[in-house]
């Protein structure tokens, strides 16, 4: 199959109406849609990525009137962070309606929901006629995608589309709130922060399956996210630069290049120190890393407050353990 890279919206819908893939950019990673409503769409969706069948999926809608139509209720909770934070990196876990298939919430009586904020894909879904499942469009297990050349690279010749909007501006995938007895539940850290979320509704509960030895809930699973070149997440880079050959070792710095290390073996995500443009870069920086060639890739662990925390969680599961 050929795979084409552009921004044609009329071929892009003609496709999902006939229940073909489409990889498709949203302001978190880019996506790997499809009709969220027919299950041999779906299907692909599976087969494409290697992904299991226990794994949901999040469907993307194009605004708040629309979550109505695939959702039993809304608690106050999460109707205060679908008015504060969508369009935007928040991902819902609510009580679906019947004409939600099974294999989207593997079989759970709650289906993900989130309104995505990038303007080609919010066009794309206010001109179809259903809502689009999409999980991240990376090769399951591998970095998420956060440019059409990072899903290039993983499914050229897999799937006919890659609607091209660019970089995705927060790169970090979404925030899922859950509800249990109305009272939210965070089961994923993204691009909305812990204080972002304390802000708007006060405390949260933070589900076990965050915390990477526990078992893990759907899809939360320990080992993701990973480079194929071993990534070490560490505390002090240079007691690890000793235990590699100087020239093998490839690092991602937050702010500042080490100074054991060549300059030519580093990535810096944000001169300026700032966390939100760290997470813009940290996947670009993993793909990048990952084909350079090197033994190791390793990188400092960044400090635990706002988007910090989940860039800890992905690079904590991309990690090897140690
Ligand atoms: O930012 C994002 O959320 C991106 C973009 C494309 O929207 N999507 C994304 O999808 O990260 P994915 O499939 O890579 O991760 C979705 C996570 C999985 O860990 C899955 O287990 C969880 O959401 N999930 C989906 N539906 C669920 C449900 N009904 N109950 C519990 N967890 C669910
Ligand atoms: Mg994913």
């Amino acid at each position: 199959m050929h795979t084409k890279v552009g921004k044609d919206l009329v071929q892009v819908r003609k496709l999902l109406e006939n229940d073909e893939l489409v990889a498709i950019p949203t302001e978190t990673v880019y996506g790997l849609a499809a009709n969220a409503l027919k299950d041999n769409a779906l299907r692909k969706i599976f087969k494409t990525k290697n992904r299991p069948h226990h794994n949901p999926l999040i469907v993307h809608v194009p605004s708040i009137e629309a979550v109505s139509s695939i959702v039993t209720s809304i608690p106050p909770a999460a109707l205060t962070l679908l008015t504060t934070f969508s369009p935007g990196p928040i991902t819902l876990l609510l009580p679906r309606k019947t004409i939600i298939p099974d294999i989207v919430t593997a079989g759970l009586p709650n289906v993900a929901i989130r309104i995505p904020a990038h303007p080609l894909t919010l066009s794309l879904l206010s001109s179809l006629s259903f809502p689009l499942a999409a999980p991240s469009a990376n090769i399951f297990g591998y970095i998420s995608p956060t440019s059409p050349y990072h899903v290039q690279r993983q499914l050229n010749g897999l799937i006919p589309y890659i609607l091209d909007g660019g970089n995705c501006t927060s790169g970090i995938e979404s925030t899922i709130v859950g509800f249990d007895e109305d009272l939210p539940v965070v089961y994923r850290l993204g691009g909305i922060s812990i204080e972002q979320l304390h802000q708007t509704i006060g405390e949260v509960r933070i589900h076990n399956s965050t915390n990477v030895s526990t078992p893990a809930a759907p899809g939360m699973l320990g080992q993701h996210y990973s480079p194929h070149t071993p990534l070490y997440l560490v505390d002090d880079i240079s007691s690890y630069v000793q235990q590699f050959k100087n020239t093998e070792i490839g690092i991602i710095c937050f702010s500042q290049l080490e100074k054991s290390v060549p300059g030519g073996q580093q990535l810096v995500l944000s001169p300026n120190g700032d966390l939100e443009e760290a997470a813009h870069n940290l996947y670009a920086a993993m793909h990048e890393m990952d084909t350079a060639g090197f033994k190791v890739i390793l990188i400092r662990r960044f400090p635990d407050v706002g988007v910090g925390r989940a860039m800890n969680d992905r690079l904590r599961r991309a990690s090897v353990k140690i």
